[in-house]
């Protein structure tokens, strides 16, 4: 495992359950973003794809989690907000808390999360697709908006930059309008000068327009940013990579 995350890792990767007011605000997102196709991957225990459904967007959510039993699933989901809340309490310095207000706050919209997620998978399983980054099972421009929080650049610990560029551009291949991705720092916070620079540069060849913008929400101290791609000019046969 890579050591520039000074030691802090949370070791397996957590099967988080952010809520849709945090997606809302990590990305930026209004409810004119919610109507059409929406990809969240990946999805872990996250109720924002069961709350998009519910507001009139068809979407759907891809981890490889969901290839399991979706009764298994849920139970996860519900155990690891305890294991999210160990970490946090053992390393409440590393994070801003006025958006929950404390600790305890946070874990009750994660759980709250976890609860939807739960009660989602079970009712509408088919929402729930197992794939893993970098190989979406997916057509080329399929979703209107793509999200992906917290597998970039947060596992940079295990995930290099080879897997940053294919992962990103496979996220592209499968939207016809924007992708977003939050954060752009590692567990312990940093900005990873091996990964975003060389990133843009890359995807800015590419054509996908990649812009960094600042968003009204930072947990993580100074993590108040996003990655979004403009994956809207795909080539005429539509069928290739941009
Ligand atoms: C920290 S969670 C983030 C979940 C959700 N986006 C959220 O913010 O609550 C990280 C998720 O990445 C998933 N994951 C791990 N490797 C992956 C891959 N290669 N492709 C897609 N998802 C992956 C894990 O199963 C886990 O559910």
């Amino acid at each position: 495992m890579d050591e520039r995350a000074g030691g802090c890792s949370i070791g397996e990767y957590l099967i988080s359950s952010r809520s849709p007011a945090e997606y809302r605000a990590m990305f930026a997102l209004d409810d004119s973003d919610l109507t059409g196709k929406v990809l969240d991957c990946p999805g872990g225990g996250a109720s924002f794809t069961a709350e998009a459904n519910e507001l009139g967007a068809d979407a759907t959510a891809v981890d490889p989690l969901y290839r399991r039993n979706a009764a298994v699933i849920a139970q996860y989901a519900l155990d690891e907000v305890a294991r999210g809340s160990d970490w946090m309490a053992k390393n409440r310095d590393r994070y801003r808390w006025d958006f929950y207000g404390d600790l305890e706050g946070h874990q009750r919209m994660r759980r709250a999360s976890a609860e939807k997620f739960a009660t989602d998978i079970l009712a509408h399983p088919e929402r729930y697709r197992a794939g893993a980054l970098p190989r979406l099972p997916f057509p080329d421009g399929t979703f209107d908006l793509v999200l992906s929080s917290h597998l970039l650049f947060t596992y940079a610990d295990r995930l290099d930059y080879r897997f940053h560029i294919d992962a990103l551009r496979e996220l592209a291949r499968v939207a016809r309008g924007n992708v977003r991705v939050f954060p752009l720092v590692d567990q312990a916070g940093e900005r990873r000068d091996d990964l975003l620079p060389p990133l843009l540069v890359e995807l800015e060849s590419l054509g996908l327009s990649p812009q960094v913008r600042t968003v009204d929400y930072e947990f993580q101290h100074g993590a108040d940013a996003m990655l979004v791609l403009d994956a809207s000019h795909r080539r005429s046969d539509g069928t290739s990579h941009p």
